[in-house]
This record gives C-alpha cells, structure tokens and sequence, in this order.
C-alpha cells in the first residue's frame, strides 16, 4: 500500500477567547484596525495550567473518535510544536502517555514554526509509504501566546492557542497526493524568538523570550514564497488550478489568505478561513481550519483540498490532499 490517506481529523480551542476589544484596555489597539489589518476579530488563550500537550490530546481524541479506530492501532506520532511542554521529552512523548498508548511506536515532534504541521505531515507520509508506518497520529499544537509579549501592540493581537489533528492511515490510493516543503535560514531573523537553551537562557528565566518580527518583510515573502509553491504543487502533479476544491491555508492574515485565493482563481467560499475567530494559532492553524471544513460538512471525500502554510526559519510548504 504506497500510498496514506485522511481517516479522522480533529481539533481543540482553549474555552477562554480574547477579543480585539479586550485588547483594546491593555494595549493602544482598535478592533478597527486589527480587523482591516489582519481580519482577525478574537483569538483563544489557554489558561495557566493548560499546557500544549493538554490541548493535543484533545484534538487527539477527537480524531481518534471520527475515524473510528482504536488508540492502541496507531504506530507513530508526530506533534508539530514551537512551544512544547517541555526542553524533553518530546510533547509526542507526553501526549503518549496521556494517551495511554503503550505500544513502543515512535513519538516526536517537528520544529517549523506555522509550517510545522505540513512538514509533520510530509513526513508522515513519508513514513507510510515506505512502510515504516500504517496508522500515524500527526498534530500541530501550540500555546502560542505563551511566547507574546504582551506590550507589543505589532505582534500580540496576531496569535492565539489551540491544536488540531488528523489520522493518516496505508491506503491502495492516495490520500496525500503530494508534499511539498522548503526553507531558507538566511531569513532567521525576520521572525524568531532570541532565545532559547543554548543561546540567551537567562531571558527564558526571567520569562523575557518573546516573539519579534519584522511583518511587512514577512508578509511581503509570504505571498511570493506560497504563490510560487502553488505553482510547484500543480506542477508536479500536471494539475489545472481549476482541479483544486478547497483551499486550506495558514490562517496568519487574511490579506495573505485573499493574495494566494486570487492567484489559484478560488472564489471566497471555497477557502477555509478561521483567522478572524482563530487568530494566527501557528502549527494547529492549518489542521484546525481542515478538522472545521469536515465537521461542517463543507470538505467531502474524494475532493481535492490545497493546504499550506509559512512560517519562522523560514519554512513554508503544501500538501496536496484528496480527502
Ligand atoms: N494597533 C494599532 N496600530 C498598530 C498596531 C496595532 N495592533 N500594530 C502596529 N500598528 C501601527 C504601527 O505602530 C505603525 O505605526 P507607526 O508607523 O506610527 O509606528 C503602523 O501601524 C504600521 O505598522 P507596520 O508594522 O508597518 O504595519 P504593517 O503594514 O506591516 O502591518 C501586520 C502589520 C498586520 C502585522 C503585517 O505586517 C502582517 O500581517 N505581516 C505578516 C505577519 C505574519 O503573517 N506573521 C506570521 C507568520 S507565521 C509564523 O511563523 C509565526
């Protein structure tokens, strides 16, 4: 079986939402415009004793349940993080725990930042269709706003928490039909956190280890590097954008969203948009608004859905998926 295909999915929001008007009383900010800007309304805040791991298990759960399958059947899981639990072990390894999955398969996570769930997926794929796996739990899963500062009117209205998950399985068919994922480190500095274990451990301390980014610089690469990624994506697939049915992308900024839906020709209804209720949730944006899509009723099997997403490092990616 080479090829692996979508058996579940899932998603989890933590309860508390942040709008823009509450916002508003912390920072010198107007829900005018944050919308305009970024077309985000409210995003989701994990409490204090909710941890990334807590939230993948959620989404977790849920995809184990809408495909049906037993928590036992699956033999790798791969959690896309940029804000883990812990230094180690992994948040695979923890939510295996809390999972109660015994069997030995091979839990670890990915570090792509907001490409992070589309690299776990590549891989995932990767896994199957070489036989080093049947049943993958694959999660992008973050509590984002852990790394905001709070003060910082450029950057702390875009992100918000949350996970989302799907189940990919050995089919005769795909499924994934292609993965597409690329990087450049020369853009580090563009969007990072400066610091980290080995480099400036004192601001993670003193609890000083914070988001920066230069965003026109970011948002200007971010609609070339993913209109060129379409490009290869049809491309290597011998594919007319006209195939596509869904596009499902990172959910950073809707006028990010509006430049690519305007490339590929995609009328509004058919992508999936969840950054005005969502804000920018990072590694969980893009299966989050996925899990959406199949809840409601909107993404149907045997369709043919883009997904894609940009992120720090730079990283960015596709995955061309028939549902
Ligand atoms: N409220 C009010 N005014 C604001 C706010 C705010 N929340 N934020 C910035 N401004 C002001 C700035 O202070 C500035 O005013 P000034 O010139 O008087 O100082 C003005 O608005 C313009 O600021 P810019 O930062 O230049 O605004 P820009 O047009 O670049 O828009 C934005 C900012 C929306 C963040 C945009 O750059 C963007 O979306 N970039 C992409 C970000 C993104 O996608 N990041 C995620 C990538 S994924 C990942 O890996 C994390």
């Amino acid at each position: 079986m080479p090829f692996s295909r979508v058996i579940g999915t899932g998603g989890y929001l933590p309860e508390k939402v942040l709008t823009n008007a509450d916002l508003a009383k912390l920072i010198d900010t107007s829900d005018e415009w944050i919308v305009s800007m970024t077309g985000i309304s409210q995003r989701h805040v994990a409490a204090e004793n909710e941890s990334t791991s807590m939230l993948a298990e959620q989404a977790a759960r849920r995809a184990i349940e809408s495909a049906g399958i037993s928590v036992e059947s699956i033999d790798l899981i791969i959690v896309a993080t940029t804000t883990p639990d812990q230094v180690f072990p992994a948040t695979a390894c923890l939510l295996q725990d809390k999972l109660n999955l015994h069997n030995g398969c091979a839990a670890f996570d990915i570090q792509a930042v907001c490409t992070g769930f589309v690299y776990a997926l590549g891989v995932a794929d990767k896994f199957i269709r070489t036989g080093g796996a049947t049943r993958a739990l694959v999660i992008g899963a973050e509590t984002f706003t852990r790394i905001i500062d709070w003060t910082d009117r450029r950057t702390c209205v875009l992100f918000g928490d949350g996970a989302g998950a799907m189940i990919l399985e050995a089919a005769d068919e795909p499924g994934i039909i292609s993965t597409h994922l690329h990087a450049d480190g020369k853009y580090r500095e563009l969007l990072h956190v400066p610091a980290g274990v080995s480099t400036a451990y004192d601001d993670v301390l003193n609890g000083e280890a914070y988001l920066e980014m230069q965003g026109s610089e970011v948002f200007k690469f971010a609609v070339n590097a993913l209109g060129k990624t379409v490009d290869e994506t049809l491309a290597a697939n011998n594919m007319d954008q006209s195939e596509i049915d869904w596009l499902v992308p990172h959910q950073a900024n809707i006028r990010i969203i509006n430049a690519l839906a305007k490339k590929l020709n995609m009328p509004r209804e058919r992508v999936v948009i969840t950054v005005n209720r969502h804000g920018n949730t990072s590694a969980a944006s893009v299966p989050l608004a996925f899990d959406e899509a199949v809840r409601d009723g909107r993404i149907q099997r045997g369709q043919t859905v883009l997904l894609e997403a940009f992120g720090g490092g730079f990283t960015w990616g596709s995955a061309l998926v028939k549902y």
